[in-house]
């Protein structure tokens, strides 16, 4: 079994440091993936409704065996959801599909007009009130976002979801959210769909040869050594298991400053402010 980290969160809460992503992953796939993360040591998943993955993760962590107190588990409001009737039976809906009577976190998937987003964190304070979600948060917020959110918030948002990585490494965002008590959660943390880009770049390749892991293992380290969760997709078991296989490996300042480097604002999803759904 791979030893495991946690963030405690501001509300007590702990969450599993580094969890699986399920973006992309669909029907059979999400679930084997989901199953073999749980059977290796994995104790988070993140999924979505707009995933359409939720009644196979669901499956896989019934199937697993592991106790449901054990696993945090992650969902999202979709943006067609948002409001504040419209948030609780969307949430409502993803706990059937997933067939769990709570959420470890649920997030506004994005940021859509301010009211919205206020309409639905009413909405998810409520809930969380009532004991239907552990902990509360955002993604794919900016500054602003925040800054709207906080005006009628009652309880501070625990995490924000955003695309992070090597080539966007946040440190602005990461300080504004750090002061309010919002912990970064890094989504994307291998750059995605873009991966080979990661993949191909020879410093990468020079450090990784150098100590004798993967790129992929020195992309997720990073993010987690700067006190990041980080919820990285692969439906590949041997990759699943390497994702999780990083708490060893140790950078010498030379070496966070090398990878600080390359930090270039590349991003490959969209911006929060221009998004066409
Ligand atoms: N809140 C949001 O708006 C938002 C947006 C995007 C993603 N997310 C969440 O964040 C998670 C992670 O982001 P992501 O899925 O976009 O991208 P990612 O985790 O950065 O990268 C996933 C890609 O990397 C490959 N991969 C994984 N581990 C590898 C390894 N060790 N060696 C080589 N290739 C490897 C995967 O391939 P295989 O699967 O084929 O192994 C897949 O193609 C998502 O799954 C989702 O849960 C949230």
């Amino acid at each position: 079994m791979i030893h495991l980290t946690h963030i405690t969160l501001h509300n007590g809460v702990k969450i599993p440091a580094i969890g699986l992503g399920t973006f992309r992953a669909k029907d059979n796939e999400a679930y084997q993936a989901t199953l073999h993360a749980l059977k290796v040591g994995y104790r988070h998943i993140d999924t979505a409704a707009i995933y359409r993955n939720e009644e196979e993760v669901g499956r896989a962590i019934k199937d697993s065996k592991v106790p449901r107190n054990d696993i945090f588990v992650t969902s999202k409001l979709w943006n067609t959801d948002q409001g504040y009737e419209s948030a609780k039976a969307a949430l409502q809906a993803t706990l059937d599909r997933l067939a769990l009577d709570y959420l470890d976190l649920y997030l506004i998937h994005w940021p859509k007009t301010y009211e919205k987003a206020a309409d639905s964190w009413r909405a998810m304070e409520e809930m969380y009130q009532a004991g239907l979600l552990k902990s509360i948060g955002v993604s794919n917020f900016l500054f602003h976002h925040i800054e709207h959110l906080l005006e009628t918030a009652n309880i501070t948002p625990m995490v924000n979801q955003v695309e992070t990585h090597l080539f966007v490494q946040n440190q602005k965002l990461y300080d504004f959210c750090m002061a309010q008590g919002i912990y970064l959660e890094a989504y994307a943390p291998l750059a995605s769909h873009e991966i080979e880009k990661l993949l191909a770049d020879e410093t990468l390749q020079a450090m990784a040869k150098a100590k004798g892991c993967t790129i992929p293992q020195i992309a997720l380290k990073y993010q987690l050594d700067r006190n990041i969760i980080i919820i990285p997709k692969s439906a590949t078991p041997s990759r699943i298991e390497e994702n999780l296989n990083i708490l060893d490996i140790t950078f010498t300042d030379e070496e966070r400053e090398i990878l600080k480097g390359l930090n270039n604002g590349r991003k490959f999803f969209p911006d929060p402010d221009n998004i066409a759904f």
